[in-house]
């Protein structure tokens, strides 16, 4: 299909030369098109540029979209969700209320255990059926590329089972997906007592069945307080580099973990949650190429201390924002919101926010060369917003939804 946007107010995040990731003052710089066109065939975006320049062209359109009022922004990406899950956990959130803490909760057998106990339950196709229904939602809000999680499967059996519903979404679900093998999320209470003898039988038996599938790029570790050692991480993510399997690891959501320095050691793409920084983090994320990457979701929903966003961005990193969409720490995966949330919570301004979710989180999931900025060449996935005064009104309706019509693939959703 071919689509001609045009009058379009403000064309946002465009690209004027390519850049895999947007760090420090950087950070503050989105590119934007004022009364402009966009024109897409087949999956990709051909051109944009000013109205005034539009009639010279002669573009051949199959669908035209008059976006007058209106703006355009590359979708969302997406770069960590553990959006593969079953059935909610609301009923522990009690607890939560009544003032025990995410570790509490899962000491007590709730938490990542109570989705793997819920995980095993039900059938594939169930699975996938749930699942289909999340990504349908994040993809009316606006999402179009997205990272997901294996990691509620714990055994070799239900993570094979979570890898085929990943791979099974790749190929049905309109966006792009990334799978990771999340290879020690928690430790299944056959092994409570055993922590080395299950981080061996991951090593030896899970990570080579799910690297013999080749549908995981990534793999991942909760290194923090409670949950994995460094060492044990280290010896996971040594083993999976043998596998080719590129690291994304949480880290420091807890404690100052260790985890941002065994991420940046193994050269992993990007290390996530990140309420615990200082000095010594930010000084190993200064020399690596890994994506620090907070999820201001799971923040707000646990009460975590607030990660020093700023602190980051003045040292000259990149900073990219993801949703975390799971059922335990971030029961959303609408990135808008998520928007909001840092906005407020981390003080951070709409063009901070606008490349901490789209180009830095592309490069977080390994898409920036096809994602995450408005390019000639690049995935024609975009939405337009509803009527709306300015870019910095997008962020600021925190509650509202902007999202009006999108295109993913260069194909114009239904009913949008
Ligand atoms: O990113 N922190 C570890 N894992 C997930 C939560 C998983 C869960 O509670 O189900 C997270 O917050
Ligand atoms: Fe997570």
């Amino acid at each position: 299909m071919s689509i001609l946007i045009k009058n379009i107010k403000k064309t946002v995040q465009t690209e004027n030369s390519h850049v895999k990731k947007v760090c420090g003052k950087d950070m503050s710089i989105v590119n934007t098109l004022d009364n402009s066109f966009i024109f897409t065939e087949k999956d990709k975006i051909v051109d944009f540029g000013k109205m005034s320049d539009l009639e010279d062209k002669n573009y051949f359109a199959e669908k035209i979209i008059d976006a007058s009022g209106k703006m355009v922004f590359p979708s969302f990406c997406d770069s960590h969700t553990h959006l593969v899950y079953a059935g909610s956990r609301e009923i522990e959130y009690i607890d939560k209320i009544k003032g025990l803490s995410y570790e509490e909760i899962a000491k007590r057998g709730g938490g990542i255990l109570n989705s793997a106990k819920l995980l095993s339950e039900i059938s594939e196709d169930e699975l996938y059926e749930q699942s289909f229904l999340r990504i349908n939602e994040i993809v009316r809000q606006g999402t179009g590329a997205v990272e997901i999680k294996t990691g509620y499967g714990l055994k070799l059996e239900a993570e094979l089972k979570m890898l085929r519903v990943i791979k099974r979404l790749q190929e049905t679900a309109p966006i792009t997906i990334k799978a990771t093998y999340l290879a020690a999320h928690a430790v299944p209470r056959e092994y409570k007592s055993n922590q080395t003898g299950y981080v061996n039988y991951v090593i030896s038996e899970i990570m080579p069945a799910i690297a013999n599938e080749k549908t995981a790029e990534f793999i991942d570790v909760f290194c923090d307080k409670g949950f994995f050692t460094v060492s044990e991480t280290d010896k996971i993510l040594s083993a999976g580099a043998k596998y080719g399997l590129i690291p994304k690891i949480h880290a420091n959501e807890l404690d100052f973990s260790g985890g941002i320095q065994v991420a940046t050691k193994y050269n992993a793409l990007s290390a996530d949650h990140l309420e615990y920084v200082g000095e010594n983090e930010i000084k190993a994320f200064k020399n690596s190429r890994t994506m620090p990457t907070i999820l201001p979701g799971a923040a707000f929903f646990l009460n975590l201390p607030i990660s020093p966003a700023r602190k980051m961005i003045n040292a000259g990193l990149p900073l990219a924002i993801a949703s975390d969409f799971n059922p335990g720490s971030s029961p959303s995966g609408n990135m808008k919101l998520m928007s909001s949330i840092a906005m407020i919570n981390y003080k951070l301004t709409s063009q901070e926010l606008i490349n901490a979710t789209t180009i830095n989180t592309a490069y977080a999931m390994g898409v920036s060369d096809t994602h995450g900025s408005i390019a000639v060449g690049k995935k024609a996935n975009l939405f337009i917003t509803k009527e709306i005064p300015t870019v910095e009104y997008f962020h600021y309706s925190f509650g509202s939804d902007l999202v009006d019509k999108i295109i993913l693939n260069g194909n114009l959703l239904g009913n949008s």
